[in-house]
């Protein structure tokens, strides 16, 4: 069916013709680019539920759901009613409204120690900004993030970002002054930073609590609750950037999992209902260090979007506790049908699976921990030398299951993907999978 009026005798390949000469590779976003995999993007026409329909009218399966903003599944009734009742009053104030103050006290409500929010528009403003509120508050400069993590791509805090910085092979990027990065410090994820370096000097560690920018890599057993300890032995902040994990593995955070408190954390994805809209919060005493109230500056003509609130709102309420118990279900036996269908085919892979979040590495069989272990993974080649990633995406692709077109992200799993859905994968999979052989 084709829904583009004048435009739909466009196909995929000359809509990104045309999308190349005015937008830099045909692209907003790198991760959404095909050159880790080869080929021409997918220039989507709509979403409803779990699918997305191309130009052409293509049903895909989609298991990037706008890497993890979107849970309740595309298009969904309710969030569009919510959206489009705050739309019929206005799009934008500059001013407080009633929308931000219900979503800030249903998060802080249901975040352990999260006294106080601020919205903003994207992720990478969130982390940005949390970082900028732990300098303010400690008077401290230097700042630990883990390798593999991916909070945005402010100056500071891209170096050795996983995501698209990974999938396109940076370590970093050009642009950014090298004055910007020499209070970062990088680690191994899932290893306590030293105390000759996450010493007095450090204003803060932030880290993904289950990193999923590397694919899914959990916390280590221990590595939390060793960082919260690290860090309040010589006064730096902890901050969770849980901008994926937040209302996706819990009906709140992280906590639910390791009982860390930290003292600040990163929301977004989820809390916009699929519109522009993340968060920053945590701690009162550090909060109110923010303007107007204290001397933090941070500010954002459309933060705290009514129409991005009220869909953020309109879907934190349905979920309930019980529905992340019948999600988590439904991916753990997702994941672990994947893993058949890769040993079955005699295929080296791991499928990395905590709570509702998973990933396939292949190339191994072991549990990934960091980094390093999730680039060999991302490298693995095919007998023919092809990488392995690269030839399953589109082995995958030509079925109609859309994965991200990158070795480093999660796979997305919602209330939408209904068995049928998962179990047409697991099939595609298994013919995927039948004649691939590692090097
Ligand atoms: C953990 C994490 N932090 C921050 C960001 C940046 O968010 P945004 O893309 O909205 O700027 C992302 C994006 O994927 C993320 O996964």
């Amino acid at each position: 069916m084709r829904t583009l009026d004048d435009e739909s005798q466009h196909d995929n390949r000359q809509w990104f013709e045309r999308a190349k000469r005015v937008i830099p590779g045909g692209v907003d976003s790198p991760v959404r680019s095909f050159s880790a995999v080869g080929g021409i993007p997918i220039t989507i026409d709509k979403g409803q539920g779990s699918y997305l329909f191309d130009t052409e009218g293509n049903r895909y399966i989609d298991l990037i759901q706008s890497y993890g903003a979107i849970i309740m599944g595309h298009s969904d009734p309710d969030t569009l009613k919510a959206i489009g009742d705050a739309a019929s009053k206005g799009t934008t104030f500059g001013a407080p409204t009633v929308g931000e103050v219900l979503l800030a006290e249903e998060i802080c409500s249901r975040i352990p120690g999260c006294d106080l929010i601020r919205f903003v528009s994207s992720g990478t403003e969130a982390a940005m900004s949390a970082v900028r509120l732990a300098r303010g508050y400690t008077g401290r400069n230097r700042i630990i993030k883990f390798a593999g993590c991916y909070h945005g791509h402010s100056d500071g805090l891209l170096a050795a970002g996983g995501s698209g910085i990974a999938t396109i092979g940076l370590p970093g990027s050009t642009g950014v002054p090298p004055s910007s990065v020499n209070d970062t410090i990088i680690c191994p994820y899932n290893q306590i930073p030293p105390p000759d370096i996450l010493d007095e000097s450090v204003a803060c560690v932030i880290v993904e609590p289950v990193a999923a920018n590397m694919g899914v890599v959990p916390p280590a057993p221990g590595f939390l609750e060793g960082l919260s300890d690290a860090c309040n032995s010589v006064g730096a902040l902890l901050i969770f950037d849980e901008v994926i994990t937040g209302f996706r593995i819990a009906y709140s955070n992280a906590t639910a999992i390791c009982k860390v408190v930290p003292d600040l954390y990163c929301f977004g994805k989820i809390i916009g209902g699929g519109l522009p809209l993340a968060a920053f919060g945590g701690r009162s005493d550090i909060c109110s260090m923010l303007a107007p109230e204290g001397p933090v500056y941070q500010a954002g003509t459309l933060s705290g979007n009514p129409l991005a609130t009220a869909g953020g709102l309109s879907v934190l309420r349905r979920l309930d506790k019980n529905a992340y118990s019948e999600l988590e279900l439904k991916v753990r036996q997702f994941a672990i049908e994947l893993q058949n269908c890769f040993a079955a085919a005699g295929i080296g892979a791991m499928v990395s699976q905590y709570g509702t979040l998973c990933s396939i590495f292949f190339g191994t069989e072991s549990a990934v921990h960091n980094y390093e272990e999730a680039r060999s993974a991302a490298s693995a080649v095919t007998s023919n030398g092809a990488n392995m990633y690269a030839v399953f995406f589109h082995r995958m692709l030509e079925q109609g299951v859309m994965l991200a077109p990158g070795p480093y992200e999660a796979m997305f799993v919602g209330m939408a993907h209904s068995n049928s859905d998962l179990e047409y994968v697991i099939n595609a999979t298994k013919k995927a999978a039948s004649g691939l052989s590692f090097k």
